[in-house]
């Protein structure tokens, strides 16, 4: 990144915070925090984003001491080949400490202010970042202890909320309301980390900043448009959670409908996030609620090497119909969209680890050459971030026959010394520079919820049963009648 734009987001981070924050991470004992959280913080710090005075408390109810703790943090840190790599964790370290406590007690949460105190010390800029890196059970428990005991009157307080936010309309309308009677709407933050992935943040430059996407962008040249998941490996000791909530809460009603309403939206007034969630919004109320006759559902078995969902030691019910495949198509009635399948497939335990958006549009009209297959855009989200177009050439040479290419920019070889942030750490900076726009806003959620809790009512109530598919297989045997059903052309 340019030098100018590093000192830009530099200087947003200390035009916010006055150059001094306190970052509690709690949950700081659990997967998130050692995967991403401090990873994650440590990026930062060492491409000198975080403020000169910054704190990092981890709080959890594990007692463990500074060893353990330290441990735990750094397993996950790459520290790569720079040689003063090594002494910035150092110095990274030294910001951080930890404490415990429950999460439901008055007195921990006194004990946590306490504490929080004591390592601000004589601090005259008490700005606290709360990062709730927990299960949802515990999520109002701890915004409301954090909000009567560890509030910071008078500063700046902002809370990071994890996914999921409720598990049905009602119950994420109910926890909405609750953690509003806390927290002002622009002092929290529920992640999606989907939108901070590089390529999910070009969409908007994509679409907005060349004139040849804008003028075909719709139903008249696009056919369908189908973003993918997949995972190769299974629950695997997640089946406890998995099995609650299933592929579509997991990743489809959040991760996959953030990038499907970057695709559709219509362009936004501005770039900033009010304009942006405003679009995202309507689009999204433009869609009706998936229907089940629209749906394939998947669960999958052992391999003979690997075992299937069922056998997942942390699964209590093992008589589950929790699809770990879902292949969905929603519809976005207005004018840009009417017509056009949106096809959100996502699954566990497949043949490759792969997040892509495929955009297939129209056949060429006439038949000046025999079967000329459809152009494509593909955004490859991960692995190994990618923009390709298939289009069709003339074989080179004596020939006149068609043959379809790729205008293809794949980014590790365009782009020389690309380092790309992790997600987490592109959106914690969003944070401290108090910027929402890849955030997710309480009425986009409610909107979103609007679009999945009928089917997800119907799959527990009629009991509906997946099918089933091979642990490293591409999903349901039906896969490809389905796509193929819904207008997908595979030549
Ligand atoms: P964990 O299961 O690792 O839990 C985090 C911590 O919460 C634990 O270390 C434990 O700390 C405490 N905890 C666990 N279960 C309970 C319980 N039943 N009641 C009270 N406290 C409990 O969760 P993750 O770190 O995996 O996830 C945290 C949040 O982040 C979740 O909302 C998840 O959906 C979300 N998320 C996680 C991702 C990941 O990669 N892990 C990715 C995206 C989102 P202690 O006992 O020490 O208090
Ligand atoms: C999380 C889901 O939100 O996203 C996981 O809970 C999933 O089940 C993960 O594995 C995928 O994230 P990523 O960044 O690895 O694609």
């Amino acid at each position: 990144m340019a030098s100018s734009a590093i000192q830009e987001l530099i200087q947003d981070v200390d035009n916010q915070l006055n150059g001094s924050i306190t970052i509690v991470v709690l949950g700081a004992s659990g997967d998130l925090a050692k995967k991403k959280t401090f990873p994650s913080l440590f990026g930062l710090y060492r491409n000198g984003f975080l403020p000169k005075e910054t704190r990092i408390i981890g709080y959890a109810r594990t007692k463990m001491d500074r060893d353990e703790f330290v441990k735990r943090t750094t397993e996950h840190m790459k520290l790569g080949e720079s040689p003063d790599a090594k002494k910035k964790l150092d110095e990274f370290l030294k910001l951080t400490s930890y404490h415990n406590g429950q999460y439901n007690e008055d007195a921990s949460w006194e004990d946590l202010a306490r504490y929080v105190e004591k390592i601000e010390g004589d601090t005259k800029q008490k700005n606290r970042l709360f990062y709730v890196a927990l299960p949802p059970s515990v999520f109002l428990d701890v915004a409301s202890g954090v909000r009567k005991h560890v509030y910071s009157d008078g500063f700046v307080n902002r809370i990071v909320i994890e996914k999921p936010f409720g598990k049905d309309l009602e119950s994420s309308r109910e926890l909405g309301t609750n953690i509003a009677k806390l927290f002002k709407e622009d002092e929290i933050y529920r992640i999606d980390h989907y939108l901070g992935k590089e390529m999910v943040k070009n969409l908007m430059t994509l679409r907005f900043a060349n004139v040849l996407f804008g003028q075909i962008w719709d139903s008249k040249n696009i056919d369908n448009v189908q973003i993918t998941f997949k995972e190769p490996f299974g629950t695997e000791g997640r089946g406890g959670y998995f099995d609650e909530f299933g592929i579509i809460r997991d990743v489809m009603q959040n991760h996959l409908l953030q990038v499907l309403s970057l695709v559709a939206m219509e362009r936004p007034t501005g770039t900033d996030a009010e304009s942006i969630r405003d679009e995202k919004v309507k689009v999204l109320r433009c869609i009706e609620p998936i229907k089940l006759e629209n749906a394939l559902l998947g669960q999958y078995v052992g391999n003979g090497e690997k075992p299937g969902y069922k056998e997942d030691d942390s699964l209590k019910n093992k008589n589950t119909n929790c699809p770990t495949f879902a292949a969905l198509v929603a519809y976005i009635h207005n004018e840009r969209w009417e017509g056009v399948p949106f096809i959100m497939k996502a699954g566990k335990a497949l043949n490759e680890p792969k997040v892509e958006i495929r955009i297939q549009f129209r056949n060429v009209s006439g038949d000046l050459f025999k079967d000329t297959p459809r152009n494509e855009l593909v955004l490859r989200i991960q692995p190994s971030e990618a923009v390709y177009m298939k289009f069709n050439n003339k074989h080179p040479g004596l020939s006149y026959q068609t043959l379809q290419s790729d205008l293809d920019l794949t980014y590790h070889r365009r782009y020389s010394d690309l380092k790309i942030p992790d997600a987490y750490e592109a959106l914690i900076l969003d944070v401290l520079r108090g910027d929402h726009s890849n955030f997710v806003r309480d009425d986009e959620l409610d909107a979103a919820w609007k679009i999945f809790t009928p089917i997800l009512h119907e799959i527990e109530q009629k009991q509906v049963q997946p099918k089933e598919y091979k642990y490293g297989s591409r999903g349901p045997a039906d896969l490809d009648d389905f796509v193929r059903k819904f207008g997908y052309d595979r030549s």
